[in-house]
């Protein structure tokens, strides 16, 4: 496997992970590659030769290698925000092959998406469509668009991550879409080419997307019989993956419920995964710093710290902590909570694990391959953690750890 145990030691591919703490330092995100491919294939595969996109999510983990890498597999990409878009040309993406998300885009990233000859603005509300509309006319472009529709579906997820619900801020209602559809149709500068949805994130049941994707097709159906021919369709992404031992449906099943959901239809379809790709394909490792006894509870100070991967702090997210040295079976283990330096009670890793760690030993925080580099900060001054991606027995730093003076370089002091 992608992390696994070799003489003790616990390897991303074949490289042992404290050689890679030798060489590039700690907090460190550390990537597999094959782990990276085999997830993209897994969808490739599910969706056989039907004329489809995976449009990889680039939110989940944006590094340019990551992105790279996705290009030289076909893929195309799920993005929102200029930065995002300029992260993709810069590792070779197609811009053809990007679709434009996100509820709030501005007049330049609009700008800078036709200008660059992208495959889709993913429209979100109707004044979007008038600003989207305005910018077209103005560069004089036709902008190609799709509805992203809110199918009122409870994904049944984490409430910060689901998106499908009526009284979510995403998506046209789908009551509004063919009125909006029919407006868009008139205007010159508009292109319908697509629908799309996205109920949300960390889906371990395949039914809600399934039955998003139903209504998505259903409504496609209706605007098509108005004369709108439209050329793809896209159902999202979402799919879960796991972190500790909860059911997880495959990427087969939930692709496989897409594909009888469109049947014979001629659209392309579409999917855009990110955590599914790059999830389980990454770990963040950290070197204890101090093992400190409270007087409630037991705490391993880690280098690393919410900045670096918020999920625990905001979702209360689990995520499994392993030894890099393999325990052995007598070791004496005590209970901790693995912690950050930051000075916040919510900055925590793990809680109430199992472990037998001294100071300077290395930790892997696993599942760490998405959400964790792209969100993190620099709260309290911390420079962010390097990248590096594994490749058999190879080991590539693709982002170099932040140097301080880095983190102020754009301030400046008035001359008061
Ligand atoms: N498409 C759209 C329109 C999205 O908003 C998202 C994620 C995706 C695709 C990809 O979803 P995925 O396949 O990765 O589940 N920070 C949270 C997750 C936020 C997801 C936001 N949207 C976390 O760490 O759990």
């Amino acid at each position: 496997m992608d992390f696994a145990y070799r003489n003790g030691a616990l390897c991303a591919e074949q490289v042992p992970l404290e050689e890679i703490a030798q060489r590039f330092g700690t907090p460190c995100f550390v990537y597999s590659r094959a782990a990276i491919e085999r997830q993209y294939r897994a969808y490739a595969h599910a969706l056989g030769d039907r004329k489809a996109l995976v449009a990889y999510s680039v939110k989940a983990n944006s590094n340019l290698a990551i992105l790279a890498l996705m290009t030289r597999l076909g893929a195309g990409f799920d993005i929102v925000s200029g930065g995002e878009l300029a992260r993709v040309l810069a590792a070779g993406g197609d811009p053809r092959r990007v679709l434009f998300s996100g509820i709030g885009k501005s007049e330049d990233e609009i700008e800078q998406a036709l200008q660059a000859g992208i495959l889709c603005l993913n429209v979100e509300s109707e004044a979007e469509l008038e600003r989207v509309d305005a910018v077209a006319t103005r560069i004089g472009k036709r902008a190609p668009i799709a509805l992203r529709i809110n199918p009122d579906i409870d994904a049944k997820t984490h409430p910060h991550i689901a998106t499908g619900l009526r009284q979510s801020k995403f998506g046209v209602p789908h009551a509004e879409a063919e009125r909006l559809y029919r407006e868009a149709a008139r205007r010159a500068h508009l292109e319908p080419v697509g629908i799309g949805c996205h109920i949300g994130s960390l889906l371990a049941d395949p039914a809600p997307w399934i039955a998003a994707a139903e209504r998505v097709v259903e409504l496609a159906d209706r605007i098509e019989r108005g004369g709108i021919a439209l050329r793809h369709i896209d159902v999202g992404g979402g799919i879960g993956i796991r972190y500790r031992d909860e059911p997880q449906r495959s990427i087969d099943e939930f692709v496989g419920g897409a594909l009888r959901a469109l049947g014979a239809r001629r659209e392309t379809l579409i999917v855009d995964p990110g955590r599914s790709i790059v999830g389980n394909a990454g770990a963040l490792l950290t070197r204890v710093q101090y093992v400190k006894r409270g007087a409630a509870r037991n705490f391993l100070v880690v280098d690393a710290a919410m900045n670096d991967l918020l999920r625990p702090a905001l979702y209360d997210a689990w995520h499994e902590v392993r030894a890099v040295r393999e325990p052995q079976a007598a070791a004496a283990t005590a209970v901790y909570d693995v912690v950050g330096p930051i000075c916040e009670s919510a900055d925590f890793l793990a809680r109430d694990r199992a472990l037998a760690a001294r100071a300077g030993d290395l930790l892997a925080v696993m599942s760490a391959g998405a959400y964790g580099m792209s969100m993190s900060s620099n709260y309290n001054s911390r420079p962010r953690a390097a990248e590096v991606m594994v490749d058999g027995a190879g080991a590539h730093l693709v982002r170099r750890r932040e140097a301080v003076p880095e983190l102020f370089a754009g301030e400046s002091i008035p001359a008061w």
